[in-house]
């Protein structure tokens, strides 16, 4: 384990931040993980554990040290009639891992193709797509509990999933996620119940088809992080009352909602920043791209102000257009390297 001076993590996030690490440190195990906590509680500094980078907001300078996660593998737990238990390192990239699920005939995550980031990211904010979440196939998690000093397994109900949320959102400083246990099923079970994802896997019903299908419908609508720099999804779908969704609909009847438990429904943020006439529109070096107008593109080499002069104006926009407060999906840092909230746009 070397721990490494101003490093320039430029590299390893995805929106192409500019943030230099006071103090760097690449691990590869447990062993790792416990010399590195141990070196930063010598140093006394926060420490920031840096997955794929796929979904953060960096500042300039950072004062702490980061973990870069690289504990590879994979390991078979245990597996019945129906289906197997693996064991994945929280370093392991997940598109590979969802690939090489297909190609064991191992079923459920074929709809989660192509998402950026590192299998160790995946519980912490539930990555979903085409109407899957990560959680829904999470047998456990492993972690490493910095307030017990122990490693744990933490099971699915104790992750308490919900839309890009976890415990592991709720208390951000305590956990390190070292795998990720997934349940995965041997028959095929499709979801193709979003969009038109039943139109374009039309008859060929396999998991290799629905794969594919789900890395075209991407690969035409999100831009590619090398060549656009970009966190995904911006915005969360905001998820309103129906007393307050019920006035937004009879203004624009057209806009696409989907309902939720409890009277609440959650609305398509993409299609209200189109509506606002960001799709495709830039604020200095950072816009809103043109195919999907919830992702967010540092065009050229933004930092984290510009990046938030131009998010902020789009969340004051759809503010005063629709009286909607879009929340931002990744994770924003601070000098110290400690989470921080977003503020909320108000009036
Ligand atoms: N829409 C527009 N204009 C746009 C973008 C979208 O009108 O510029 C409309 C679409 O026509 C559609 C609706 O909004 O009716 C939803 O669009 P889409 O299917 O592209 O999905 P999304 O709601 O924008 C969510 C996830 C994505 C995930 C897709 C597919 C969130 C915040 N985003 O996007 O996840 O891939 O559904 O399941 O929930 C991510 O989290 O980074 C991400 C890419």
């Amino acid at each position: 384990m070397k721990i490494e001076k101003q490093v320039q993590l430029k590299a390893f996030n995805t929106l192409s931040l500019n943030s230099i690490a006071s103090d760097y440190v690449k691990i590869s195990s447990i062993d790792d993980l416990v010399s590195a906590l141990t070196y930063a509680n010598e140093h006394q500094l926060n420490i920031l554990i840096l997955s794929g980078g796929s979904n953060m907001l960096l500042p300039e300078h950072i004062h702490a040290l980061v973990i870069h996660m690289n504990i590879k593998g994979i390991t078979k737990l245990s597996e019945d009639d129906q289906t197997a238990t693996l064991q994945v390192g929280a370093g392991e990239i997940w598109h590979d891992f969802v690939l090489w699920t297909t190609s064991q005939e191992l079923y459920g995550l074929q709809n989660l193709a192509l998402i950026p980031g590192l299998v160790g990211a995946s519980p912490v904010q539930n990555i979903g797509a085409y109407g899957v979440e990560a959680g829904d196939f999470i047998e456990s998690v492993e972690v490493y509990d910095r307030k017990e000093n122990k490693i744990k397994h933490i099971t699915r109900e104790d992750c308490h999933f919900s839309y890009r949320h976890s415990i592991f959102k709720d208390d951000p400083d305590r956990y390190v996620i070292t795998h990720v246990n997934f349940k995965l099923r041997k028959q095929a079970d499709l979801k193709l119940n979003y969009g038109d994802l039943k139109n374009a896997v039309g008859d060929d019903l396999t998991g290799l088809n629905l794969q594919n299908q789900v890395i075209k419908i991407r690969q035409s609508k999100l831009p590619d992080p090398k060549e656009y720099p970009n966190v995904g999804s911006f915005f969360k779908n905001p998820v309103i009352l129906q007393s307050d969704f019920d006035k937004l609909f009879s203004k624009y009847p057209q806009v696409p909602h989907y309902p939720q438990p409890n009277d609440q429904i959650k609305v398509a943020a993409g299609w209200l920043i189109e509506q606002a006439g960001w799709k495709g529109k830039q604020l200095g070096d950072v816009g809103m791209f043109h195919k999907q107008a919830l992702v967010l593109v540092n065009y050229a080499d933004a930092n984290l102000t510009e990046v938030q002069q131009t998010y902020k104006t789009v969340q004051q926009d759809i503010y005063e257009k629709f009286g909607i407060s879009l929340e931002p999906e990744p994770v924003l840092f601070n000098q110290q390297g400690f989470i921080i909230q977003h503020p909320l746009i108000s009036e």
